[in-house]
């Protein structure tokens, strides 16, 4: 999703921001773009396409000395991915990058038009510029200009600002969409996310939603939207947070893969006490747990998936109904808070607009709220009631794996917990399961990833086909679920995924030899009806590759991966990785960009 840089400083800002861009194409993007400001003039350069592309149209342009700039990647929201509606958008003296939609741009057409503004790109962003640039031209000040400006607009946005009159100073908004000060010594900068800044800057502040910052060489400010000054909350860098490196992997989803087992052993080390799950570092209160009747799950993408793994195990051992959602749909089909219920959201990033507003909803209808989070500091983080930090690392692969992994360990452990809160489950059960979990997982999913090459070999005849289904029962269903949408994303093969039992339905009309099918059994209770599924798919002339503990039946499949002995709860986890690397290694014999698919954004912040 779009990428904000700014710089405001003593250096020349140009490799600065490159050096921005680069760090923040992970996120997704189509067009990128950079403004330097020199001598009352911006110099304005875009090109659709990758960073790369942009730093060489920059050769041609003299080498700037600009100690002020801001730029941009774009990931197209209103108009097509093209040069002319990459930002900046310059309009008058105001030059405005930007991440997120803004609703109602339309309604500053008429206005703008009046006052003789034309417009030169499809985009809400240039809209915005000119609302911007019209009121500074009416009031010569800046965060007038912007506070006005924003009153108008709606919908959920980050902007960054600079004007060709004010040579010393960038400005910041963050409505919905996040952005960040990163602070150092004669410099200031702006941007969407840490990795962006450069490595030297060991201190930031998320700015908070409904804020305007002024940046510039030797500092910052921070107003509300009526301009009163509001104190800062400066955090340090840590390692985590800042730009990543393949490490010798030729890709970032490899290395995230091979990360899990480690990511794994250190997540569930920051909740196990005693051989016992204790979530009292995330601050959850356990009073609440403990009453609860309900649950409500929202998440988007991978993590959504992570979701429905968790209402299976926590309705399993808790017994009480856990409704999950996908987050854009949450609050549309207005859920019903009864009883004694709360919210768990789950995202790896914390900036996921949907999972954000869902968060948003419950809390205004002061529904208790508990987040399951990757990134420190994050919107979600910093706004959910409780918070259980997964620590897998920084996940740059737009495919999403070892936070996959690591929250359905997690969340394990959190069902777990509820079970032996609410007496659901002994002590000694829960002791049981808490060791395999952080003892037993992460040395099974090492030796799962140590036979990479057996799952490599599954993927041959897969990689020449445009679909396949994968099948599976209970918790294996949404296993296969999380399997098919990795292998799509990366891959570009029509994957669907479908409980077993409901082939015959209907979708079984699609099966031929052209058509894989990847079975997922796990559960001894479903393992027999699974193997009937798997037949009847086969006996139609589906090639089927089985993910299944090695006693479990394996007639009619072509060929099986055979999971390594650990205790039930753990395979479906095993299970994931064995997916992830059959999506990773399907995509690489398609010969597809597997770090950066296309249309994808790692981190989507708008609604
Ligand atoms: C995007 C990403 C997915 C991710 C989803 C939710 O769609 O491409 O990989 O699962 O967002 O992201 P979150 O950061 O909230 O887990």
């Amino acid at each position: 999703m779009c990428g904000i840089i700014g710089y405001a400083g003593k250096s020349p800002c140009q490799n600065i921001l490159l050096s921005g861009l680069y760090a923040l194409e992970y996120r997704g993007y189509d067009s990128a773009g950079i403004a330097l400001l020199d001598n009352e003039r911006f110099t304005i350069i875009k090109s659709r396409g990758e960073v790369s592309r942009l730093e060489e149209k920059m050769k041609a342009f003299q080498a700037s000395e600009s100690t002020l700039g801001i730029a941009h990647t774009r990931w197209a929201t209103h108009g097509e991915p093209g040069e002319r509606n990459a930002h900046p958008h310059k309009m008058g003296k105001t030059a405005l990058v930007h991440n997120g939609i803004i609703e109602n741009y339309k309604e500053a057409e008429p206005i703008l038009a009046e006052k003789c503004y034309t417009f030169c790109s499809d985009t809400d962003t240039e809209r915005a510029a000119g609302l911007i640039d019209l009121y500074y031209r009416e009031t010569g000040d800046p965060l007038a200009a912007i506070s006005r400006a924003c009153k108008k607009l709606r919908g959920s946005y980050a902007f960054a600002v600079m004007f060709e009159d004010r040579e010393n100073e960038i400005y910041g908004v963050r409505l919905g969409s996040p952005l960040l000060i990163g602070v150092g010594d004669g410099e200031s900068l702006l941007a969407s996310d840490t990795a962006a800044f450069p490595a030297h800057i060991d201190r930031y502040i998320a700015m908070e939603d409904g804020s305007i910052s002024r940046i510039f060489r030797d500092g910052f400010q921070l107003f509300d939207m009526s301009l009163a000054k509001i104190k800062a909350n400066e955090q340090p860098l840590t390692q985590i947070s800042r730009g990543a490196h393949k490490d010798g992997y030729e890709h970032f989803m490899r290395k995230e893969i091979h990360e899990e087992p480690a990511a794994v052993l250190k997540t569930l080390a920051a909740y196990i006490k005693n051989g016992l799950p204790d979530f009292s570092a995330s601050g959850v209160d356990t009073s609440i747990l403990k009453q609860l009747s309900s649950l409500h799950i929202a998440a988007c993408g991978t993590a959504m998936h992570a979701g429905l793994f968790a209402k299976f195990l926590i309705e399993k051992f808790l017994r009480i109904p856990v409704f999950a959602e996908v987050a854009s749909e949450f609050r549309y089909n207005e859920p019903i808070f009864d009883g004694n219920t709360a919210l768990l959201v789950i995202s790896q990033s914390g900036e996921t607009a949907d999972t954000l507003a869902a968060l948003r909803l419950a809390k205004e209808r002061g529904i208790y709220s508990i987040a399951v989070v990757n990134v420190p500091c994050s919107s979600i983080a910093r706004e959910a009631d409780a918070v259980i930090y997964t620590h897998a690392g920084r996940e740059v692969s737009v495919a999403s794996t070892k936070a996959y992994t690591v929250q359905t360990a997690l969340l394990s452990l959190f069902a777990l917990h509820l079970g032996s809160l609410r007496g659901s489950i002994s002590q000694k059960e829960a002791q049981k399961i808490c060791f395999s979990l952080s003892r037993e997982l992460p040395e099974k999913i090492d030796e799962v990833i140590a036979r990479e090459d057996e799952v490599r070999a599954l993927c041959h005849s897969i990689s020449q086909k445009e679909s396949a289904f994968f099948i599976g029962r209970g918790v294996d269903a949404h296993i296969c679920a999380e399997g098919a949408l990795k292998l799509k994303e990366i891959s570009y093969i029509n994957a669907q995924a479908y409980p077993a039992g409901e082939l015959k339905h209907g979708t079984i009309s699609l099966i031929s030899n052209d058509f894989p099918v990847i079975a997922v059994s796990t559960q001894l209770c479903s393992a027999e009806k699974t193997a009937a599924n798997v037949r009847e798919v086969a006996s139609r002339g589906a090639d089927v590759y089985l993910i299944a503990p090695a006693d479990f039946p394996q007639d009619g499949a072509k060929r099986v991966f055979a999971l390594p002995k650990a205790a039930e709860p753990l395979l479906p986890i095993l299970a994931a990785t064995v997916t992830q690397l059959l999506a990773y290694h399907t995509a690489l014999l398609r010969g597809c960009n597997v770090d950066k698919p296309r249309n994808l954004a790692k981190s989507v912040t708008v609604e």
